[in-house]
């Protein structure tokens, strides 16, 4: 197994992404199930958190507390605006009262189903932020992209438009995810050197754009068609420090082996 040689300071985060899957009962069972597969042991060194769908999240909040299940809650999306006349979004303020930690903000379906923009992906995390959650901000490039060598350029270009203008603290405390459109949901993985250059690049433009220190405070999680059997190697890379995990999070056992293989990589004080 590689070995992890990234920053001690950055905790790992193993983020569940249930996206349109679940109702609210399949959520309650899911939670329930997790918490009976994660010991104390298993999130001792690393962090994790389940994103279900908006009808699910009180649900789930009601169980995570009243069993004490080592999870955080997360959201999937939210709106920019505080509240208002915006038929069908989900407020920030709403999701903090829920007790919500994460707030997925400018996932690739966002981008390219529902038209979110660099601009409001860029207001959304400042929102987020300002109700005192963590937003875990998407980039990643199309395969196109990646054919023609512009991935690099992707990712400075979706970096930049996130956290440019805010404050360095603030970047150091948010969490990146740098997901390859390409292989989200699909079975293709990007390799694991593929994943650290990625990684180590977006960690290098968030150094230009808001400081070395916070360049290397920031969290950076892979995701795209995680599994139990790559997890280890992924995480393994030293500018790899979690993962968003789609269709593999639905299942608790799958999901939990994946936490597992996180954590048994961090070495003891980590
Ligand atoms: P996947 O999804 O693990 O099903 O590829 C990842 C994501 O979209 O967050």
């Amino acid at each position: 197994m590689a070995k992890p040689t990234g920053n001690p300071a950055r905790r790992r985060l193993v983020s569940g992404n249930w996206k349109m899957h679940h109702d609210h009962l399949q959520s309650i069972r899911t939670v329930q199930d997790l918490g009976l597969r994660l010991s104390a042991a298993d999130v001792a060194s690393i962090d994790v958190s389940v994103h279900p769908t908006f009808t699910s999240l009180r649900s789930v909040q009601t169980v995570i507390e009243d069993r004490v299940i080592p999870v955080a809650l997360g959201a999937q999306h939210c709106s920019h605006e505080d509240q208002g006349a915006f038929t069908g979004e989900v407020a920030p303020p709403m999701l903090a009262r829920l007790g919500v930690s994460f707030v997925i903000v400018g996932h690739s379906e966002r981008r390219q189903f529902f038209g979110q923009t660099d601009e409001v992906v860029a207001a959304t995390l400042r929102a987020v932020i300002r109700h005192g959650m963590t937003p875990i901000v998407c980039v990643g490039e199309t395969e196109e992209e990646r054919e023609d060598g512009e991935t690099e350029a992707r990712l400075t270009s979706q970096t930049t438009a996130a956290l440019k203008g805010l404050p360095a603290e603030q970047v150091a405390g948010l969490v990146i995810a740098y997901e390859p459109i390409w292989a989200i949901g699909t079975g293709r993985t990007a390799t694991a050197e593929d994943a650290e250059s990625a990684c180590a690049h977006i960690r290098g433009v968030v150094g230009e754009v808001a400081g070395a220190e916070a360049g290397q405070a920031v969290r950076i999680q892979y995701g795209g068609s995680v599994r139990p059997e790559n997890a280890a190697e992924l995480l393994g890379q030293p500018d790899v420090d979690g993962a968003l995990v789609g269709g593999a999070s639905l299942d608790a056992a799958t999901f939990a082996a994946i936490v597992q293989a996180a954590g048994a990589g961090v070495p003891p004080g980590r």
